[in-house]
């Protein structure tokens, strides 16, 4: 772990013990270190330091303001996917030229929002969208720089549910239709066609698919460029895995930079990536309390006072979120396990181990790991509020997410009084 480890046997983060906090915040919460979100973003931009791309972080893996306005300061843009984000993004201090905005579903008001706020490119994902664009785009009287997301139909090896770029995915234009609608866009008077984009999922290792979509990519542009319709901004995605499981199966990102240069002509594009889990996974930790301890026959179950609705993960993909206690714990005495929240689903379970810690009833832990798609995919399922988050820096930490209290939980809600 690089960020959170035991010193003295607690848990800690920065010059921060999590048990201290958690005297003060009440479980279940997110707890972040500003100096992991600055290292992995400086990681990435030292990474691709000659290519010099555009990094826009994609908001969606944790899109907290706080954690946006300290990437924005580091460099980032943002890759947003909902005038919701684009909106944050904004709020949070990242400049519009800085933003990319890409997803199948865009609705007319929030094409309207990012073409108003001079954004720096809207990526297309179908010919019906194009027109959309385009007719905004005049009726604001204005030039709008569109990327085309093209779908590639190569995938990534990752869980179905995070795979992008095959055919049978909805993402992007089919990539026989992209030449024809570079080369025959006369029509569209007021969008610049002259960017291409791709995303083929999220949590890839290998650099096999990338090899595939680069090369298809780059004889696309090749062809483009003849028939004299440059294309200018050359938009890659995120992706790029990260080692959950600790078992050094991290990606080549070094290799896969290289790998860009030597594909395309990165000194006559703008190359933008949107790297979202690359940057936030490893910045935080769920911290939750161990509630009761039962047994059913053999099995054992953990239940904690955080579930599905806090982090979706483990149930959504199985994804694999290690679990430790707060306190050091000496005791070698191991169980097998099922660690639980307490939502009402079968799916609700957070961690299997044949081998935990022999943990007690108000014990602390932490789930590791959390910091992309946890507190940005929580819910308030079975009526639970969204919790706190907060973030270390150095020897302090900031709540930068209050607790929601019951009432604005259903603050939106009407109650009809019928006789
Ligand atoms: N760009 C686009 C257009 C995307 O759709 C995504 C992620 C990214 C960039 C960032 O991908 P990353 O670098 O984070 O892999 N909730 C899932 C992940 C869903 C990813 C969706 N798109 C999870 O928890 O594993």
């Amino acid at each position: 772990m690089k960020y959170f480890n035991y010193k003295d046997e607690n848990l800690t983060s920065e010059n921060m013990s999590i048990a201290d906090i958690a005297t003060e915040v009440q479980t279940p919460f997110y707890c972040y270190s500003a100096n992991a979100f600055k290292n992995n973003f400086n990681a990435l931009k030292n990474a691709f330091k000659e290519i010099n791309p555009k990094i826009c972080y994609a908001t969606k893996s944790n899109s907290n303001l706080s954690i946006l306005n300290l990437l924005q300061k580091e460099g980032a843009g943002a890759d947003v996917v909902s005038v919701g984000e684009l909106k944050k993004s904004l709020i949070a201090g990242i400049m519009p030229h800085d933003i990319v905005f890409s997803g199948v579903g865009k609705t007319s008001d929030e094409i309207e929002f990012a073409i108003i706020n001079k954004i720096f490119q809207i990526n297309a994902e179908s010919t019906s969208e194009l027109n959309t664009i385009n007719k905004i785009a005049q009726k604001l009287g204005t030039l709008q720089q569109v990327g085309i997301r093209i779908n590639p139909d190569v995938t990534g090896k990752t869980h179905e549910n995070i795979s992008t770029g095959g055919i049978g995915d909805k993402f992007g234009i089919p990539f026989s239709e992209v030449k024809n609608l570079f080369l025959n866009n006369e029509h569209f008077e007021n969008i610049d066609i002259s960017g291409i984009a791709f995303h083929i999922g999220s949590q890839i290792h290998d650099i096999e698919p990338f090899k595939k979509v680069f090369q298809k990519t780059g004889e696309l542009i090749k062809e483009i460029n003849k028939n004299k319709q440059i294309i200018k901004v050359l938009d890659i995605g995120g992706g790029f895995g990260v080692d959950y499981e600790n078992n050094q199966k991290e990606f080549p990102i070094e290799e896969y930079a290289e790998l860009v240069k030597n594909s395309f002509d990165t000194k006559n594009l703008t190359v933008v990536i949107e790297p979202g889990r690359s940057i936030s996974w490893d910045t935080g930790i769920l911290v939750t309390k161990v509630l009761y301890i039962k047994k059913h026959g053999e099995k054992k179950f953990i239940i904690t006072d955080c579930g599905m609705n806090d982090l979706m993960r483990p149930a959504l993909y199985d994804g694999y979120h290690k679990i430790l206690p707060l306190a050091e714990t000496k005791n070698t005495e191991k169980i097998s396990t099922d660690i639980v929240g307490p939502i009402c689903e079968s799916t609700d379970r957070l961690f299997s181990s044949n081998e935990f810690y022999d943990v007690k009833e108000g014990d602390l832990l932490a789930i590791l790991n959390s910091g992309a798609y946890g507190s940005s995919m929580s819910s308030n399922y079975n009526v639970r509020p969204l919790v706190d988050e907060i973030l270390i820096d150095k020897d302090n930490y900031n709540i930068i997410r209050n607790r929601q209290s019951f009432e604005e939980s259903i603050a939106q809600e009407i109650k009809i009084n019928k006789n």
